[in-house]
């Protein structure tokens, strides 16, 4: 690490990067430090230059935006690069979500609001960040009503009409319909927006397979939806409009009573219910992504052992490869990433125990140039 910045801790080690928390040394100020490196495998030179072309971006036009992370410095390595960013002491919007269950619509509405105003930034300058989710919007404090949300993570960027969109990049259960041909564009962020809002709200994701992406497939009729106004259904299904054409622009969903007027009414008139915020909700949703990150798991350890035949697999533990039966994953959207031959019924505690408590904590795992493109 270069002097100016002392490392203190790790805050996290992921797939493409890890990032630190730092003591800069010359302004006294904690810093973040991601690190990209071609050592990691999925990592290629030209995928961290190009997040260094969008951060740089970032700096020279969208500066003042309060609601984008933005670089403070950028130093190239051998290998790679590292951003240099303020810290957010609060965390990812992710980490908040599972401490409190669901948000009332007040305190959704407040937090969508931000998010569109730095996507409306982002749109404005032909940027669309492909890969909205609680995992990449951080706050500024652990405390909701202080914090400011900030749009992070510009790994899988790209300027339109400038970064050719070859492959299908992003998280899966954010995925809008046409990302699925590898079509990108600004409203491709907005769709995320409408699944953001809807795991805010409820702690669970809205669909539950490629093709309900696809026919945009979804439904309030749980019990946690009872409580929410027809206003926040209104916006949820504006921005979930399967028509990427048709979807609102940030600057017109900033313009949605939901989100001029529910985020900044008063606590004792909108009273969405604490009973959003029952046991489980988010619960039901992390083993969602376990399920998933399950899968990966699985179908890594697979590949491991496809060489060797079927026997290995079932002394492992696992069902029978040549099986086809449609389980869950099956009928998940994992099975974007998963070969057809590979489909079993697994649930998370099929797994070997061992495996599963490598997992860091839940993420989903990412659409890559690997999945097949329909
Ligand atoms: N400035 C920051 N302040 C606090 N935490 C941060 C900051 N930057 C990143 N993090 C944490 O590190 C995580 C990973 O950072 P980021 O999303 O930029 O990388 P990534 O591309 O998702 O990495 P990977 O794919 O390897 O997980 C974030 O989700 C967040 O938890
Ligand atoms: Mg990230």
């Amino acid at each position: 690490m270069p002097d100016r910045y002392e490392v203190c801790k790790e805050i996290s080690s992921g797939k493409t990067s890890t990032v630190f928390e730092a003591r800069d040394k010359i302004t006294g100020s904690t810093v973040a430090i991601k690190e990209r490196s071609c050592a990691l495998d999925c990592n290629t030179e030209a995928e961290i230059s190009r997040e260094l072309k969008i951060c740089a971006k970032l700096n020279e036009e969208l500066s003042g935006d309060p609601n984008i992370l933005h670089p403070t410095d950028i130093i190239r390595t051998p290998d790679g690069a590292r951003i240099i960013t303020e810290i957010c002491s609060g965390g990812e919007l992710f980490e908040h979500l599972s401490r409190v269950g669901a948000f009332t619509e007040k305190e959704a509405s407040r937090i969508v609001r931000q998010l569109l105003e730095g996507l409306k930034g982002l749109h404005e300058r032909s940027i669309i960040h492909r890969d909205i989710k609680p995992e990449n919007l951080l706050l500024t404090s652990s405390t909701l009503e202080d914090a400011t949300l900030k749009i992070t993570d510009f790994g899988c960027a790209i300027v339109l009409d400038e970064d050719a969109a070859e492959e299908v990049v992003g998280t899966i259960q954010y995925a809008a319909p046409e990302v699925f041909y590898c079509r990108y564009a600004p409203a491709s962020d907005i769709w995320a927006v409408g699944i953001l809002t809807y795991v805010l709200l409820s702690g669970l994701v809205p669909f539950d397979s490629e093709s309900d992406i696809r026919r945009g497939k979804f439904n309030f009729d749980g019990d946690e939806w009872k409580p929410l106004s027809n206003a926040g259904k209104s916006f949820i299904e504006n921005m979930l409009e399967v028509d990427a054409d048709r979807r609102p622009t940030a600057a017109a969903a900033l313009r949605h009573c939901w989100i001029r007027e529910v985020g900044s009414a008063r606590d004792d008139v909108l009273h969405c219910s604490g009973d959003l915020k029952a046991d489980g909700l988010v619960d039901r949703y992390m083993a969602t992504q376990q399920r998933e990150e399950a899968a990966e798991i699985v179908t890594a350890l697979r590949e491991d052992f496809t060489n060797m035949g079927p026997e290995p697999l079932a002394l492992a533990g696992f069902p029978s490869p040549y099986k086809d039966t449609h389980g869950d994953l099956d009928s998940s959207a994992t099975s974007l990433s998963t070969p057809p031959q590979w489909r079993v019924d697994i649930e998370v505690s099929d797994l070997p125990s061992p495996t599963f408590s490598k997992l860091r904590r839940p993420s989903i795992p990412r659409l890559n140039s690997e999945v097949p493109v329909p």
